[in-house]
């Protein structure tokens, strides 16, 4: 699937929406690394802080329709409301841990940006700091 059609996902999604709260509705498809795409828009809550996020909300979908060792290749974000829309720094932690290797989002015109994860949470925390030298990452 090409940049388009991933931030194309990711608008419908953002259709999708609850957000009558901030009124910033926000999409995000993400494509696994064997080629699954799944969507999530943000979901809020009359208890603010209960808001879950467009980009967290697909990873945990992915997660329940395919499984736990899901890798993301990549994530677009749409926001309806403003250009750039980049993922957060919670879903950043997320999306780290599921792999995730690149974003798209659209700028002010519509054109993609696409950036490697790594510009996005440069050092980041992962599961294998987790891993005992002698696990082999097995859990
Ligand atoms: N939001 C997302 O869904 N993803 C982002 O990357 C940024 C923010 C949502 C959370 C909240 O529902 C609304 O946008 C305003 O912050």
């Amino acid at each position: 699937m090409d940049h388009a059609a991933l931030l194309t996902a990711a608008r419908e999604a953002a259709h999708n929406a609850y957000a009558p709260y901030s009124h910033f509705p926000v999409g995000a498809a993400i494509i696994t690394t064997t080629g699954e795409i799944i969507c999530g828009c943000n979901v809020e809550n009359a208890a603010y802080g209960e808001a879950i996020c467009a980009e967290r909300n697909a990873i945990t979908t992915a997660v329940a329709a395919l499984g736990p060792n899901i890798q993301v290749d990549t994530v677009a974000v749409v926001g309806l409301q403003a250009a750039p829309c980049w993922p957060c720094g919670a879903c950043r932690q997320v999306l780290r841990e599921f792999n995730c290797r690149g974003v798209i989002v659209e700028d002010e015109s519509g054109s993609p940006i696409q950036l490697p994860f790594a510009d996005l949470l440069p050092h980041s925390f992962g599961p294998e700091a987790l891993h005992s030298p002698d696990d082999h990452g097995e859990h």
